[in-house]
């Protein structure tokens, strides 16, 4: 195999790569503008697979198949942010003047793509980032339960922990079957689960172990009914399946732009329901120094111009805005390619992936079969066999690249696959003949 594109960017590649090169040189004026077309785009389904498949800065002899630990960077998202940082950078003496314009273009054009309004998001370095600044944020008394999941990330669970330890909530973590067979069954879990004592339910989209999509509208109607907030961890969706924030009807969701959306690594957004935004503190206050300060953010309490979010919450955009700006190219890549048909084509890969592994002999699938309960995640596990070990063999023999993670009750750990457009049947195949060979 010859097929290489792991070498560095050059500078011109840098001047010259991708969507908002050349938007980025000097900072717009209009809000809303977005950044230039992706050129070169292939129209024919199979030219623009073999196309995407150039478009992030990736190792193509290693098959990478864990965009859910990590995304690899679009290159023209790295373009924009290099540009943006030069701009940044040359135009210091006069930043502050612009932060306004370029926060407001910022959060009209993420929640243009996100399905919200401007008021309802924070820029974040990530979805854990914008977890902690949520959950440490909301009044709650010793005695308010929690209800969330046995099968949390780290970084969605600690948070809790942590007002746990603080302010003495109750911290439930209810047991998710796997695989899961139904969303009622998530649900009716969730509710059983419910006292007069509930405040919050907390749940992942889409679980980062075993990729199972958790019915987040039916969750969010029915805590809605009962007057219990909803926080959602979205760090395994964004970039993966098509949603409209909104439309999901939580309260509070974070998520990244460094997995499946392919953004500069450092970057997220905390949604936070505009009518929900009265219930959240600052926890890093910057709006407060408005005269009158800013407890309750709506434009007759001192907002000063900038999104209510921002100003309230304290923004981050006269750090992040390169980075933004690398994330509006991948924003971009998204529509242009479109995001229907990017979550196909993961499903796609990933149906293929599971029909061929299920041939595997010894494989036990983790991942929930129902269609809708799964896209590009796809975990397994070989019952007396290390995965740690399995993911070390078939990356030696066969060069591919696929996550070890823990697995409840089972020393072993598991295996998961993350699919992205980028990835091939090819390579599905070469991790199937490593694993058999790993299994022989
Ligand atoms: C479900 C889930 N939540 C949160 C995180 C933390 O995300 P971030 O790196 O954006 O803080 C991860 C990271 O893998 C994750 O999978």
């Amino acid at each position: 195999m010859t097929e290489t594109n792991s070498s560095s960017l050059t500078r011109r590649e840098l001047l010259t790569a991708g969507a908002g090169a050349a938007a980025a040189a000097t900072l717009p004026s209009a809000a809303g503008q977005t950044v230039a077309p992706v050129p070169n785009m292939p129209t024919s389904s199979r030219e623009l697979w073999q196309w995407a498949r150039t478009q992030p800065m990736l190792d193509l002899q290693t098959a990478y198949f864990d965009v859910a630990g990590g995304g690899p960077t679009l290159r023209a998202a790295m373009a924009a942010e290099y540009r943006a940082r030069e701009v940044q950078s040359i135009g210091l003496a006069n930043a502050a003047e612009r932060w306004t314009e370029e926060t407001n273009r910022l959060a009209l054009r993420f929640a243009t793509f996100l399905g919200c309004d401007a008021d309802e998001l924070q820029f974040t370095r990530g979805t854990g980032e914008a977890l902690g600044q949520a959950i440490a944020g909301l009044d709650l008394a010793p005695g308010d339960e929690v209800i969330t999941t046995t099968r949390e990330h780290p970084a969605a669970l600690s948070p809790w922990l942590v007002l746990a330890r603080r302010r003495e909530i109750v911290v439930k973590q209810i047991e998710l079957p796997t695989p899961l067979t139904g969303p009622e069954q998530a649900l009716g879990l969730f509710a059983g689960a419910v006292t007069e004592r509930t405040k919050v339910l907390a749940f992942a989209h889409v679980q980062y172990d075993d990729g199972a999509v958790l019915p987040v509208k039916d969750l969010c109607a029915f805590a809605r009914q009962r007057n219990i907030l909803t926080v959602v961890d979205g760090a395994q969706a964004l970039g993966m399946v098509e949603f409209a924030l909104r439309d999901l009807g939580c309260d509070v969701y974070a998520t990244c732009f460094h997995k499946w959306l392919s953004g500069s690594h450092g970057t997220g957004a905390l949604y936070v329901r505009r009518e929900t935004l009265d219930r959240v503190w600052p926890v890093e206050p910057r709006g407060l120094d408005s005269v009158p300060p800013v407890f309750t953010p709506t434009d007759a309490d001192g907002n000063n111009g900038v999104p209510a979010a921002l100003h309230k919450l304290g923004s981050s955009v006269p750090y992040l805005w390169p980075a933004l700006r690398g994330v509006e190219a991948a924003l971009e890549f998204q529509q242009q390619v479109g995001r229907s048909k990017i979550e196909a084509r993961v499903r796609e890969l990933a149906i293929y992936a599971r029909l061929r592994l299920q041939q595997v002999q010894g494989i036990e699938l983790l991942t929930p079969a129902r269609p809708g309960l799964w896209a590009g995640i796809l975990t397994f596990r070989v019952p007396g066999k290390t995965a740690v070990d399995l993911a070390t063999a078939v990356e030696r023999t066969h060069r591919v690249h696929v996550r070890a993670v823990r697995w409840p009750n089972d020393e072993g750990g598991a295996l998961r696959l993350s699919l992205h457009v980028f990835s091939t049947h090819d390579e599905v195949e070469r991790l199937v003949q490593g694993l058999q060979q790993a299994l022989r």
